[in-house]
């Protein structure tokens, strides 16, 4: 990629961008006319075979983040998200990060976790025993359920067994959970996952003298983890009165904030997920998914906490770290029909799933770093009233030049809402 010709890409005409991409190497010529002929969106003959009841496409922006450089290698991360500002604090974000080396991540070996969950089961002690001694054979059986990913070099590696503890003040009796643990090699595996689950389910009700009540994946991905990890340099950080100084133990006391007190984790996760969602949609795979297990995560010490964290190193550096429970593949599902997610996939160049993994960890951090730094800072609408200014200035009618126009009157008015937006392009007209 050369991204000499990226250079200032938010000033760029759509056309601009879309030759930049084309120049930079990222997208071939075929690709580039996908974008200036609005090609992007999902064929009907397509969508009536992926849902039910079909009756058009809705769609989302499609953006890029620029200047992200993750593990040593540069990437230029496809977004599609309707909130604006998003892109522009990743890549702000981005920049700042990479001027001080950029992110480097570490992902878990990716099993995903099918269940098998067992009511009536009398003895359980005996139950488990009876499971972990057929252990080899539950795994054939479950492979021969699914061989196709056996001879992908995948397949149930491993058993694990969970009760849940009868309560009575609840009123629930105990259930029995067997847990398979499976390498879906490049895929997210639900298919496969539940496959196995229901092939599986006959031999274990037979070993426990229980009955199967669900047979199914767990989206709580905790066998296929990813983290990223970034330093910034305290000088790095200044910003209008305060010093670096101030902006990393500002930004430090925040996410101190955020692990103690479930409203602000929640929304300081919010802000996480803006970055991880909008690549996840970009790239195909099922966002619930990742939406789901990421909370799940951040409950995962009994109280919903932050999912980054934040501190100074010996150095006075500022280190952030993310670790999320990422599900995601680069096949099967949408991820090869959707003309959106295929371009995402070129513009990524092509990354496997474990690299998948650590753009969206990296640009969660990112989103997470730019989010709160402005929060401590300056605020977050001030980056925010220039795009809310636009978007008053397309409700009230502005077209092309004419949307930059308003938005530059409004931004000067006391009162920036959407009459006023009407009222300056009346005067324009
Ligand atoms: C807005 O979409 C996201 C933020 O609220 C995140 C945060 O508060 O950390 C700005």
């Amino acid at each position: 990629m050369d991204t000499s010709k990226l250079t200032k890409f938010y000033k760029k005409t759509h056309e601009e961008k879309v030759s930049a991409l084309k120049e930079a190497g990222v997208i071939s010529l075929e690709e580039a006319t996908l974008l200036t002929e609005k090609g992007l969106d999902l064929d009907p003959s397509v969508g009536e075979h992926m849902i039910e009841n079909h009756i058009g496409n809705y769609s989302l922006p499609l953006g890029v983040s620029t200047n992200f450089v993750i593990d040593d290698k540069e990437v230029l991360v496809p977004m599609a998200i309707e909130e604006p500002s998003v892109i522009a604090a990743a890549s702000f974000a981005a920049k700042i990060i990479g001027s001080a080396g950029g992110f480097t991540t570490a992902v878990t070996d990716r099993l995903m976790i099918g269940q098998v969950t067992l009511k009536n089961v009398e003895h359980i002690e005996n139950a488990i025993f009876e499971i972990e001694k057929a252990e080899q054979t539950i795994l054939e059986r479950a492979n021969e359920a699914h061989p196709s990913i056996v001879k992908r070099g995948g397949g149930a590696k491993s058993l694990e067994t969970r009760v849940l503890k009868a309560d009575p003040e609840e009123g629930t009796p105990a259930f029995l959970v067997v847990h398979l643990h499976i390498d879906t090699q490049e895929a997210m595996g639900a298919n496969i996952v539940n496959t196995m689950m229901e092939g599986i389910a006959p031999y274990i009700e037979e070993l426990t003298g229980g009955k199967a009540l669900l047979r199914i994946l767990s989206n709580y991905a905790t066998e296929c983890l990813a983290t990223a990890t970034c330093t910034i340099p305290a000088h790095k950080l200044k910003t209008g009165t305060y010093s670096g100084e101030d902006v990393r133990d500002r930004i430090i006391e925040a996410a101190q904030v955020a692990w103690a007190d479930p409203y602000r984790a929640v929304t300081h996760n919010k802000g996480i997920m803006n970055g991880v969602d909008a690549v996840v949609i970009a790239s195909g795979n099922d966002w619930r998914a990742i939406e789901a297990g990421s909370h799940a995560y951040a409950a995962r010490s009994r109280q919903y906490r932050a999912l980054s964290k934040w501190h100074a190193n010996d150095q006075g550096d500022l280190v952030g770290t993310l670790t999320l429970p990422l599900a995601v593949g680069t096949v099967g599902g949408s991820i090869s029909i959707h003309p959106g997610a295929k371009l995402a996939r070129k513009i990524l160049m092509d990354p496997d799933a474990k690299r998948l993994e650590s753009i969206l960890v990296s640009v969660g951090l990112a989103q997470n770093f730019a989010a709160v730094r402005a929060l401590v800072t300056d605020g977050i609408q001030k980056g925010h009233m220039g795009l809310h200014a636009r978007s008053l200035a397309i409700s009230a009618g502005a077209k092309g030049p004419q949307v930059e126009k308003v938005a530059e009157q409004l931004k000067q008015a006391p009162h920036m809402n959407l009459q006023t937006a009407r009222d300056f392009l009346k005067e324009l007209l």
